[in-house]
């Protein structure tokens, strides 16, 4: 077996959402020659890897995760050799590509889907095709809203389709599905890409009989024939898995860091705080809570991921912090240090390195089809005042609007029209403002990553919650080798105290979100820092 997880610790990922990264040909949609134009830009953040989400032909229903081809490029981003290029540039940099694998469903423009609608048998098994007795025992609420099975009259079937109903879900139980999807991730791994994010993985096998879409009984030996097919015989790939169902114990078999069956893998506990993924607050214990779980239970048993958020989550600071004027600054820099001193790969979307944040959506403005579909469903039971405060504060359109990079119209994103709002922010929150500031949140965040690389500690030692009662601090220590690292964070916008700092006067600051740090126990609103302290 190849050296699969060489260097895994050492390793930040930045994720690139190529419809919003950057536009170069005016159409409105960002593309891969725009990925090319910043690689200068990721390079000197300092990130090892970019994960791209989909960017094969689609006719993008949700946005490049209904997949009409796994072999093209979509043309709104370009063609195969911008994509060549695009390898080789970020390669020069030391930077490597992670595609992104969705292999749980195909769009119904996909050949084998027309196929298996005009009537292929063959192709019809690569779905989940049922007969109405089947669909009517078996009822399944879609992710994105309503029905999960749709009716295909001239066949007299229904299909699965646990998103859109143009995301038709694949049988990963028919062995020539699975040999398929290795045949297409080898193809893209021979082009010389590091490696893969796995859209909604968990789902591949499904538990009938209680109707549960994840966790069944074949996931982890799908995946081990997989990871044998394909990035097990490459050097040095990267790989992580989405994994909404994960507990503790599947989170150790994907990435038990030895035979390990993916690098690691995204949990979402700690982005979910209520009945459903509308529900806005955060309950700060909770969340403390949900970090120590996984941290203390993956430590030397697996690896984590650290996220706030991604293309399908609202803003980190605006779900996190405070996106006020006045605290903007302070509370990015400081969950961005909360974060990335913790065990396990830091991933960083597109804008949070500058401290983007959500914004309110009329209606109109909305591009989400998920949102679009609560959104209609919800107003006829809700006022829709509270709707679209629920949407301003969760809608996966908040990640989606166009990266920052300047100042001037459509935020240098684009010549011509956004295909989403450009977030209004963009004239004091830009990337060309916060690299000229040696204060902003950019630089934390390239401070972080050198730190990261530089210290054991953080990729070893122990994890323990310093004050876990507390509602006003999120605070933790590591300990690796007889040397301890204190990271302070004051999760509000108020002076408060924390008793136990008082015996740190020696230690050595490591990174801190104000200009002088006072280590008498006294945080300032937002404050948060780490301190070292030398061995014993
Ligand atoms: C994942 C993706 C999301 C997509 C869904 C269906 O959760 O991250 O954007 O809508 O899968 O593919």
């Amino acid at each position: 077996m190849k050296d699969i997880n060489k260097n895994l610790k050492d390793k930040v990922v930045y994720q690139i959402y190529p419809m919003s990264f950057m536009d170069t040909t005016g159409n409105g949609i960002g593309d891969i020659r725009g990925i090319i134009s910043k690689l200068d830009y990721l390079e000197n953040l300092g990130v090892d890897l970019l994960w791209l989400t989909p960017i094969y032909s689609s006719p993008k229903n949700d946005n490049g995760y209904d997949i009409a081809d796994y072999y093209q490029i979509d043309p709104d981003f370009g063609t195969m050799e911008d994509f060549d290029l695009l390898l080789s540039e970020a390669e020069k940099r030391g930077m490597g590509i992670l595609m992104d694998i969705v292999a749980n469903h195909t769009s119904t423009e996909h050949i084998w889907f027309k196929k298996a609608l005009a009537g292929e048998k063959k192709y019809q098994d690569y779905y989940v095709f049922r007969e109405k007795e089947f669909v009517e025992d078996h009822p399944i609420t879609s992710i994105f809203g309503g029905d999960a099975w749709k009716y295909i009259e001239n066949l007299d079937l229904y299909y699965l389709h646990n998103f859109d109903k143009t995301q038709a879900d694949l049988d990963w139980d028919n062995e020539e599905v699975r040999k398929e999807t290795y045949k297409m991730m080898n193809f893209w791994l021979e082009k010389g890409v590091k490696g893969f994010r796995f859209d909604v993985i968990d789902m591949i096998s499904k538990i009938w009989e209680r109707c549960e879409m994840s966790n069944g009984p074949k996931l982890h030996e799908y995946i081990e024939e997989m990871a044998d097919a394909t990035y097990r015989n490459y050097d040095d790939t990267f790989t992580v898995g989405e994994t909404w169902s994960a507990d503790l114990e599947h989170a150790k078999k994907y990435s038990n860091l030895e035979n390990t069956e993916f690098s690691t893998i995204f949990t979402f506990e700690h982005t979910m705080f209520g009945p459903d993924k509308w529900s806005t607050t955060i309950d700060l214990l909770k969340l403390k809570e949900i970090f120590e779980k996984w941290q203390k239970g993956m430590h030397n048993e697996g690896w984590n991921s650290l996220f706030y958020n991604n293309h399908d989550l609202p803003r980190a600071i605006s779900r996190y912090g405070d996106d006020r004027e006045e605290f903007r600054e302070l509370s990015g820099k400081g969950l961005a240090i909360l974060l990335h001193l913790m065990e396990g790969t830091p991933y960083i979307y597109q804008g949070e390195e500058i401290g983007m944040i959500n914004r309110p959506w009329t209606r109109e403005e909305m591009q989400d089809v998920e949102a679009i579909n609560y959104f209609d469903m919800a107003v006829k039971k809700e006022e829709e005042k509270e709707v679209l405060k629920k949407i301003e504060n969760i809608s996966r359109d908040n990640a989606r609007t166009p990266v920052q990079w300047e100042d001037s119209k459509n935020a240098g994103f684009t010549d011509g029209t956004p295909w989403i709002e450009v977030n209004e922010s963009y004239k004091t929150i830009n990337v060309k403002g916060a690299l000229e500031d040696k204060n902003s949140i950019f630089y934390t965040y390239k401070e972080l990553i050198k730190i990261r690389k530089k210290m054991d500690l953080i990729k070893n030692g122990t994890f323990d919650l310093i004050d876990r009662k507390s509602k006003e601090h999120f605070s933790y220590m590591r300990e690796h080798q007889g040397k301890k690292l204190y990271v302070f964070a004051n999760m509000t916008d108020k002076d408060i105290i924390i008793s136990e700092m008082k015996d740190l006067e020696d230690g050595e600051v490591i990174i801190s979100n104000y200009n002088e740090t006072y280590k008498d126990g006294n945080l300032r609103p937002y404050e948060a820092f780490a301190i070292k302290v030398k061995s014993n």
